[in-house]
């Protein structure tokens, strides 16, 4: 057996840490979240469940990694068999290797439009257009969604970044973890929090840009953002609006956290480093992401019109907003380009991680070389990657931004949890009857879990998040999923009943669910394959 990968140094540990989870969502689906949910309204159930539901998930996660890595598992497949014995165990853990990978799949064409627009900014390509409606037609038209042949004759140039992206990413990957994953963050980090420090240092400057409105300033966005506004407390939505940014940001229910945690030593410190990746992330995304896109659309378009634009398109406060004020500062192209390469690199650092679990599936369990296996890694995602492409116009990517960014990360962190509180045990319990189960787990459910998190702990855990980790985490993730669906079933705009929504449209998205179903089939039946293949 060849020996396990491990991360070089502890920097680059936390760097490629904070690179899995910093992402499109700090600079992008941040901001919009705050927008679309009343500013200083959405900030406190946001910091709620950062700290009773994002900073005990990471540990426990971090933990499962940890815990799965000293028998060799670097997938949730292997970590679930390990925790939890039930033959079930690995089905169950092997979403966190279908979840991250149909990730990647719409992730990484995103993430090339960032590429595509470094190279517009640069290029100058977009600085004539000063209406957000004509800037719009430009991003549909590079998108193949607008077929007007106005800016773009065809998809052709979306395509060749989206290559670019891809064989990028299947190059980093092919280099392993620490000649590729580890250095890659430490290069893209500090140049991201160089870019990002510019760029707000740029925006708070701006003061009032039109002295005609003078409510239209940087102070008035961050005031936005930054007065607590508790009226909107009672309103469940911004609750869920709130979690669901925080497992977003944090790369919490993929199986990612798990794969990169694995590659820690039996003894290696879990708590304080995970505590600190969290923190570097949600400084990131509030400090770094939160002075960016919103006071700078406030600045120019006052606060009404700034919601406007979030509640119009995920893309249009990055996309659309951003280029049209960028271009008019002096040095706009410079400020354009570090937008969207800050953007780049946010996104690379975290695409690499999506693919981490099926890439550790295809060498650990399958003994095939590195460079091999990120081949076929970039095949898969080429393959699936086409029809994200091609159909985005028929609501392709919302599909797969619904059921994964949404739904089964909820589900993933759901199980992992309840395995680890409930199932992983040293404590034989006697009986098999339902009920001293059951009263067994209570009684011993999490001290095997509490123990192996503590484990080379650097720093104590307060004794209340024992509590946390036990009663409500559990208890609110089952919430939070079912309130999804609830929420959702009852929605003029339901994803899940296709509200309004035409027969020929509703074929597409029945192919990208029938696609989802396959790859989370496919990858079960990989898993049963690999344990077959150990016996
Ligand atoms: N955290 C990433 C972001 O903010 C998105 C993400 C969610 C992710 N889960 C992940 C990235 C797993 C890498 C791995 O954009």
């Amino acid at each position: 057996m060849t020996e396990r990968e491990r991360w070089a140094t502890r920097v680059g540990l936390v760097l490629a840490m904070a690179g899995n989870a910093v992402g499109l969502g700090n600079f992008l689906r941040f901001p919009r979240q705050v927008a679309l949910n009343g500013g200083g309204a959405f900030m406190i159930p946001y910091f709620c469940a950062f700290i009773l539901m994002g900073i005990p998930l990471m540990w426990l996660e971090w933990t499962m990694g940890r815990y799965g890595g000293q028998f060799g598992h670097s997938t949730t497949a292997g970590q679930f068999d390990a925790m939890w014995r039930s033959r079930w165990a690995k089905y169950i853990g092997s979403i966190g290797i279908s979840i991250p990978l149909l990730f990647a799949v719409y992730y990484i064409y995103i993430e090339s439009w960032t590429l595509a627009y470094s190279f517009f900014s640069i290029t100058k390509k977009y600085f004539d257009i000063a209406e957000m409606e004509k800037m719009n037609t430009f991003l549909q038209s590079f998108q193949g969604v607008s077929q007007s042949g106005e800016f773009f004759s065809s998809i052709v140039v979306a395509i060749f970044f989206w290559l670019i992206t891809l064989i990028i990413n299947i190059w980093v990957i092919g280099k392993g973890i620490s000649r590729g994953i580890e250095r890659l963050a430490k290069i893209a980090m500090p140049l991201l929090f160089l870019f990002g420090f510019i760029l707000v240092i740029r925006v708070l400057t701006l003061g009032t840009p039109d002295p005609r409105y003078p409510d239209r300033n940087v102070m008035n966005g961050l005031a936005y953002m930054w007065n607590p506004n508790f009226s909107r407390l009672t309103d469940f939505s911004v609750w869920l609006a709130a979690a669901g940014q925080i497992f977003f940001t944090l790369s919490i229910g993929t199986g990612t956290i798990q794969t990169y945690a694995s590659y820690l030593r039996k003894d290696d410190d879990c708590v304080l480093t995970g505590l600190s990746t969290s923190a570097t992330n949600e400084f990131v995304e509030v400090v770094l992401g939160g002075s960016i896109a919103i006071p700078i659309s406030v600045a120019f378009f006052g606060i009404t019109t700034t919601q406007l634009i979030a509640s119009q398109g995920s893309f249009d406060l990055g996309f659309v907003a951003m280029p049209i004020i960028l271009q008019k500062l002096p040095l706009g192209f410079f400020f354009g380009a570090m937008w969207f390469i800050l953007l780049f690199f946010a996104g690379i650092t975290s695409s690499v991680a999506l693919t981490s679990p099926l890439m550790a599936l295809l060498g650990e369990k399958f003994g095939i070389p590195r460079v091999r296996a990120a081949k076929i890694v970039g095949l898969i995602l080429f393959v699936l990657g086409l029809p994200v492409i091609f159909f985005l116009k028929h609501g392709y990517m919302d599909q797969y931004d619904f059921w994964i960014g949404t739904i089964l990360l909820a589900l993933l962190a759901m199980c992992e949890t309840l395995v680890f509180v409930f199932a992983f045990s040293r404590t034989r319990i006697s009986g098999s009857r339902l009920k001293n189960r059951l009263l067994g787990y209570l009684k011993f459910g999490l001290d095997a879990g509490w123990e192996e998190m503590n484990r080379g702990a650097d720093i104590k855990i307060p004794r209340i998040f024992y509590y946390i980790l036990k009663y409500f985490v559990p208890l609110f993730l089952i919430i939070l999923f079912c309130g999804w669906f609830w929420q959702d079933l009852r929605s003029e705009t339901s994803v899940i009943l296709m509200k309004g929504i035409d027969s020929q449209q509703g074929l597409f998205r029945w192919a990208a669910r029938l696609t989802i179903t396959g790859v989370i089939l496919g990858v079960g039946f990989l898993v049963k394959l690999a344990w077959r293949k150990r016996k």
